[in-house]
């Protein structure tokens, strides 16, 4: 205000004088303090039967900020029956906030009416609702735990319960087991959403969301999911423990200590059931993969034991694998394992099969089904999983797995050309359509590790990277030249092996698929056929006698979108 008073001229002076003794009676029925800006939007309050809306000078049924002091204590104001209480409210995290409150008084100075508040007043929990919160890392690790628990009618030790981490590390699964011999105990599984850790001295406290995971449907109440807990971790050189306790209602009253609350539970972490293998080095060589099409990452961490799937830029986990046991390996070619996974909130085991197809490129049958024990994952049942084609970003081009020179005998594209020729004339020959190539020459370049398809006016070149066989049929891995500096569109060409019978009796297929080296390609998906036009040496003007010689080598090539 003084400010204001400094920087009107004389002549305004009098208004403002005015103004500041309208504010200044104002004041005295409130209004004179804020509240913090953080503090804005809308809170859930125990017993309270809709939620409490806060703002900069108001929070809703309780009355408008009169006077402040220190950071903590709040003389509020209720215009509707002009009476005052103190409040002093903390901040224990931006989504919870905790208070305690005097009795409604009469108008008198801040610190009577602070005074008002007994020792034993009650310790009220506010959490945030809006704008909604983000949750936030769960303090437990490393999961999986079994635990024991106790809801006041004895521990539950026998069976163990477990507690399983999700994908996302802001949720922890927890799967109750009943105890025959504990009254009271139920199997049941819970989904716990952490959503606010803070400590006070050396206590630590989490507000988080229960649901019950079997009854999703049935809508819960937030009485019926906000719980707080009080836990501490305990680490011995082998495992970890947690001792936690847990409110008997969407308040953080009656919990005290770790081991004194409503429901208490022991976790400790099951270590050995993970960290019992590593990946083999030949895929750790490039600890990032990417799928084909590059929308996955393969991403290969924690003491080269786990595999996380997540969104080409890292933004958002699939999945994640946890090496178990390794049940067969072939030395820099092949390695068949089981993974415990996790997949949201659920988990189980699956079998995972890598292959080696060059340094930069392998293949993945990964298990779809998940299976509680590690020992039924990989016995064999139902179709053959897949192949996941994996590329790491440090392709090394390679001699391409056949070489020579090729006339595409039709195309669909070149079909379309036909129709439109009939239609609008001769002159339409002359136009440029995409995929319309007219001849293919394989590792013709000096290093041999590019294929060119060429038409009268346009030439698309793949860089070769990798390259096998498989049931008689070649697969290569390949990327286009002009966009492999940037973000290479990598693809899978797939044809008939050469070696194979069918070259013999003069046919073969090809073909370019854009997703991964599909193994459900057939002749029937062929985009180009190609005849033999001569080897690499033999000029294309040259070798016209040549080409008569083998033109019964039929190769049919399919072109897939590559994306
Ligand atoms: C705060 O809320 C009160 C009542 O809910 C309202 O009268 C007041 O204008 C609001 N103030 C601001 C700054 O939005
Ligand atoms: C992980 O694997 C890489 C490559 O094999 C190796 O260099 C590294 O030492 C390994 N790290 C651990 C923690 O085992
Ligand atoms: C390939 O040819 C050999 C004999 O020439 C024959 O025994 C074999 O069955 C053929 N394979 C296929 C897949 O046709
Ligand atoms: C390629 O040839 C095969 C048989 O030789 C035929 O079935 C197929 O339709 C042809 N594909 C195209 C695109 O012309
Ligand atoms: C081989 O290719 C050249 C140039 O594309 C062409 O002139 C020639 O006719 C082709 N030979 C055969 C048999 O297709």
């Amino acid at each position: 205000m003084g400010a204001i008073l400094f920087c009107a001229s004389f002549g305004d002076l009098f208004t403002h004088a005015v103004l500041l003794l309208t504010l200044g009676v104002y004041s005295s029925y409130g209004g004179g303090c804020t509240f913090p800006d953080s503090w804005t939007g809308s809170w859930f309050l125990s017993g309270y039967p809709s939620l409490i809306a806060i703002n900069s000078t108001h929070i809703q049924s309780k009355g408008e900020c009169s006077e402040r002091e220190s950071t903590d204590k709040f003389l509020l104001y209720d215009r509707s029956d002009d009476s005052y209480r103190c409040m002093v409210i903390h901040e224990k995290h931006k989504y919870v906030l905790q208070y305690k409150e005097s009795p409604v008084w009469p108008k008198d100075s801040l610190s009577t009416i602070c005074e008002q508040i007994s020792g034993d007043a009650p310790l009220y929990s506010m959490f945030r609702k809006e704008p909604r919160p983000v949750p936030q890392e769960c303090p437990f690790h490393p999961a999986p735990f079994t635990f024991t628990y106790n809801r006041g009618t004895g521990d539950c030790t026998n069976p163990p319960s477990r507690a399983e981490a999700c994908t996302d590390n802001s949720r922890l699964l927890l799967r109750y087991m009943a105890c025959p011999d504990v009254p009271g105990t139920e199997s049941n599984v819970e989904e716990l959403v952490c959503l606010a850790t803070w400590k006070e001295g050396s206590t630590r406290y989490l507000v988080g969301q229960i649901s019950q995971v079997q009854r999703r449907n049935s809508i819960a109440s937030d009485e019926d999911t906000y719980r707080c807990f009080i836990y501490k971790g305990q680490h011995s050189d082998k495992s970890m423990t947690y001792n936690i306790a847990q409110s008997g209602d969407a308040t953080c009253n009656g919990v005290s200590s770790p081991t004194d609350g409503s429901r208490i539970m022991k976790l400790t972490n099951s270590d050995d059931e993970h960290n019992r293998c590593h990946f083999p080095s030949w895929i750790l060589e490039h600890h990032k993969w990417f799928s084909l099409d590059h929308t996955h990452q393969y991403h290969f961490t924690t003491k080269n034991a786990t595999l996380k799937i997540m969104n080409a830029d890292g933004s958002y986990e699939e999945k994640r694998l946890v090496c178990h046991s390794i049940l067969e390996q072939k030395e820099k070619k092949h390695i068949k394992l089981v993974a415990h996974v996790t997949r949201g909130c659920e988990s189980g085991h699956a079998c995972l099969k890598f292959y080696r197809r060059s340094s930069g490129v392998l293949e993945l049958q990964q298990g779809s089904s998940l299976w509680d024990s590690p020992e039924d994952a990989c016995t064999a049942r139902g179709d053959p999983e897949p192949y996941l084609t994996l590329i790491s970003t440090n392709l090394v081009p390679m001699r391409c797995p056949i070489l020579g020179r090729y006339n595409v005998v039709n195309s669909p594209t070149d079909r379309r050309r036909r129709r439109q020729q009939a239609t609008i004339g001769s002159e339409v020959a002359t136009e440029c359509v995409a995929g319309a190539y007219e001849s293919v020459s394989f590792g013709c370049g000096n290093s041999q590790d590019t294929i060119e398809f060429s038409s009268h006016c346009a030439t698309t070149v793949y860089t070769c990277y990798g390259s096998w066989s498989s049931s008689g049929s070649g697969y290569l891995v390949a990327a286009p030249l002009a966009r492999a500096s940037t973000h290479p569109h990598t693809a899978c060409l797939v044809y008939r092996d050469p070696r194979t019978n069918e070259t013999r009796s003069g046919r073969m297929w090809l073909s370019v698929a854009g997703g991964s080296c599909d193994r459900a390609l057939t002749a029937a998906d062929t985009v180009y056929n190609l005849t033999v036009n001569g080897t690499c040496e033999q000029s294309s003007k040259y070798n016209s006698g040549t080409s008569r010689v083998t033109s019964t080598a039929l190769i049919l090539v399919t072109l897939l979108a590559v994306r």
